[in-house]
């Protein structure tokens, strides 16, 4: 019998140094890992992770949920940022439609690419807001104005969903994932504003 296939996880084969135990033994609620190229944080993760059985996996691609999925143990989930707000969405919203293309569809360009940054980066409906976003995408602030039209009426078209709405609706609207233990993230310095967000609606500890 193939015992590593028990459970679905490989047995570990190193050694955790010092500074990789000390966050896996952390008691700390939220834990950050910088630490250079190849030092052993997704090894760090995976070994975590063993030490939970509810846990999730939160991927920025399908290619690493493929990846992933069958080094974690059994019990845990690796999802898709999207794939999880997508979820939750269609719980409030079963008859949404995925529109990868929904705010594409409207005219002007520039307000289109700035009403979907802002939602990138979580900006709220003040001016200031819309005036940061602009200028962190070098887009002319004279656009703000169209763009917010567009963000609001996007929202309000509840008949479809896009890629940014799936995290949107659930941040906007205090929508909750179900529990689990643990989440997990590898690679977040990747993480935008309004993934970071999304975290929030997912129940731990
Ligand atoms: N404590 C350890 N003892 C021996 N080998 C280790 C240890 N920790 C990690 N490794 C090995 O080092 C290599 C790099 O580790 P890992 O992929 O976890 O690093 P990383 O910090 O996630 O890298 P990257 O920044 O590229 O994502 C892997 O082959 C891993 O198995
Ligand atoms: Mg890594």
């Amino acid at each position: 019998m193939d015992l590593s296939r028990l459970g679905g996880v490989t047995p570990p084969s190193i050694t955790l140094t010092g500074k990789q135990q000390a966050v896996v033994d952390s008691d700390e609620k939220a834990i950050l890992v910088n630490a250079v190229a190849g030092s052993g944080k997704t090894a760090t993760l995976m070994s975590l992770a063993r030490n939970y059985t509810n846990g999730l996996y939160l991927a920025f691609n399908k290619a690493i949920v493929t990846d992933v999925l069958d080094k974690l143990p059994v019990g845990w989930s690796c999802k898709t940022f999207n794939s999880m707000g997508l979820a939750i969405s269609k719980e409030y919203m079963p008859n949404v439609r995925v529109d990868f293309n929904k705010y594409k569809q409207a005219r002007f360009n520039n307000a289109v690419n700035l009403a979907q940054h802002h939602m990138s980066m979580n900006g709220n409906d003040s001016p200031e807001s819309w005036a940061k976003t602009a200028d962190r995408f070098t887009i002319s602030r004279t656009y703000c104005g169209e763009a917010y039209d567009i963000l609001k009426n996007g929202k309000a078209n509840v008949t479809k969903i896009s890629g940014e709405d799936m995290l949107q609706y659930p941040i906007d609207n205090g929508w909750k994932t179900k529990h689990y233990d643990i989440v997990l993230v590898d690679e977040c310095q990747d993480l935008n504003p309004q993934q970071i967000a999304f975290l929030a609606c997912i129940p731990t500890g």
